[in-house]
């Protein structure tokens, strides 16, 4: 099979392309302690993330393999499915080479390796959560065969990219969309419109997701441990031909057994 991958020709990037990093990780990296996971910040930490200029991919890969086993390659942009999934399976991320253009610092559509290696990688530092991600891949490729990709691309949407983890000081962020942008790293748990629910798997596959604004839902979980617990082990098969009986649940709706941590306003993007 094809994998997609290209060479990151780390040479090629100009001086205002590692500016563009440079400015977005000294915003990001300002703001998140005290609003990130532990794990997110220390991943960072120790992967060293935070020297000048967009990282070598080789080099990142080298310092993240001794840590769990992962490597980081580049790939053109969005790659097909099955490719994504056996990927992870190997332990292989795939990040994007490019960089957004200076005045995009706020939005944009497509992950670019802001996104990508500031927002994913610093988590695959931690054995937990390195294992959630291979584990996901494997699921993914089980998932297509079961005609399953909605469900099991809800799960990733609200914990790799989206996710919320309660700690003793209070909830903190983990995903690596919320992580990788300003505005919803305060948004996420700061602002009174989005519902803050506790994270139940079912659930999450069967709740709709935005991808042209700030979420709606953020689903929170209790530990890695406790979200690797819930999905490594037990076959989804069954589940997702439950599933298929049932309706999804509406995107603003509160359910009465949902674990509430903040009713949500659902003020923005909300049907008025
Ligand atoms: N247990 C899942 C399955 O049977 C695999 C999986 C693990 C999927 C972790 C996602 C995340 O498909
Ligand atoms: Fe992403």
């Amino acid at each position: 099979m094809n994998d997609w991958t290209v060479p990151q020709r780390w040479d090629d990037y100009d001086p205002v392309e590692h500016a563009t990093w440079d400015r977005l990780f000294a915003r990001q990296s300002a703001m998140l302690p005290g609003r990130a996971a532990g794990e997110f910040l220390r991943g960072l930490d120790v992967l060293r993330l935070g020297s000048p200029g967009i990282p070598r991919f080789d080099a990142l890969s080298e310092r993240l393999s001794r840590l769990t086993g992962w490597t980081v390659v580049a790939v053109p942009g969005l790659v097909p499915e099955a490719v994504f999934f056996d990927h992870l399976a190997h332990r292989r991320f795939v990040a994007g080479r490019f960089i957004r253009k200076p005045e995009q610092s706020d939005y944009l559509r497509e992950p670019d390796v802001f996104h990508d290696v500031f927002g994913h990688v610093p988590l695959l530092a931690d054995p937990v959560f390195a294992d959630y991600m291979q584990a996901y891949g494997e699921g993914g490729l089980r998932a297509l065969a079961h005609d399953a990709l909605e469900r099991l691309a809800r799960l990733y949407w609200y914990t790799v990219e989206f996710g919320l983890i309660r700690t003793p000081g209070g909830l903190r962020l983990y995903g690596a969309g919320i992580v990788s942008s300003y505005g919803e790293s305060v948004f996420a748990l700061d602002d009174a419109s989005p519902h803050r629910l506790g994270f139940d798997l079912a659930r999450v596959m069967r709740t709709p997701y935005r991808i042209d604004d700030y979420q709606r839902n953020y689903f929170v979980i209790d530990s890695f441990a406790d979200l690797l617990r819930q999905t490594l082990e037990p076959d989804f098969a069954p589940l997702y031909a439950q599933l298929a009986r049932l309706p999804d649940i509406g995107i603003g709706t509160i359910l009465a057994d949902d674990r509430v941590y903040s009713r949500g306003t659902q003020a923005r993007g909300g049907a008025s």
